[in-house]
């Protein structure tokens, strides 16, 4: 199956349907997946669900097809679009049952604070859109602190999000190349999950 995925219409959303074919299947969102090595650890220790990868760097995208292809996952695709356009406008609603959103770019500077996904509410509403009610999951991890809080903040404030317990080790979750890295470097990892209420 051909790993990389490009809708026919990018002006509407999406059926579950026209991205992998049993809609009845858990879909999964890698939102900035990088070179997509969470994508191909997740979708080899879940067969039984579907994982689309999403990221705006060409190259990153061609990494995450290459490593879908080498581990064998028809489950796993990667579209090439924006973040924030993808999960307002173009994907299925109520159709994802989690979405990871992982080592995002932190955007530091006070100034910058208004790039941040997590503060766009473009992507929160699209969020609450997607995400299957009662049962779908936002998973975040970050290893910049300040931007953690903004997100548990912004999280507080929107009744339609319930904050789960995420205890290390509590489900299989693949390490990504940007936590190994930070890991690496001594640096702490923040994790937080929620639920969409129904
Ligand atoms: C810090 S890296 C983390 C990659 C991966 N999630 C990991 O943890 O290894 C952030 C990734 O998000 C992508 N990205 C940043 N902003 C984006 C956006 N608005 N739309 C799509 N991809 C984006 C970047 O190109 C980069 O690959």
């Amino acid at each position: 199956m051909q790993p990389v995925f490009a809708p026919a219409n990018y002006f509407r959303h999406l059926e579950k349907s026209e991205i992998f074919p049993d809609p009845s299947r858990p879909l999964e969102i890698d939102l900035g997946c990088g070179d997509g090595t969470f994508t191909a650890a997740i979708a080899s220790i879940h067969p039984e669900r579907d994982f689309l990868a999403v990221e705006r760097l060409k190259g990153r995208v061609e990494k995450t097809a290459r490593k879908a292809l080498a581990a064998h996952c028809a489950n796993a695709k990667v579209m090439r679009l924006e973040s924030a356009y993808t999960v307002a406008w173009l994907l299925p609603s109520a159709g994802v049952s989690r979405l990871h959103l992982l080592c995002p770019d932190p955007w530091p500077k006070k100034r910058h604070h208004k790039h941040r996904l997590i503060n766009s509410e473009e992507f929160l509403s699209g969020l609450e859109r997607i995400l299957e009610p009662g049962t779908g999951e936002f998973l975040l991890k970050s290893d910049h602190e300040e931007y953690f809080q903004n997100a548990i903040e912004n999280f507080a404030t929107r009744p339609t999000f319930e904050r789960l317990p995420w205890p290390p080790d509590a489900f299989p979750y693949p390490q990504t190349d940007f936590e190994k890295h930070w890991l690496s470097q001594g640096k702490s990892i923040h994790q937080a999950r929620w639920r969409r209420l129904p």
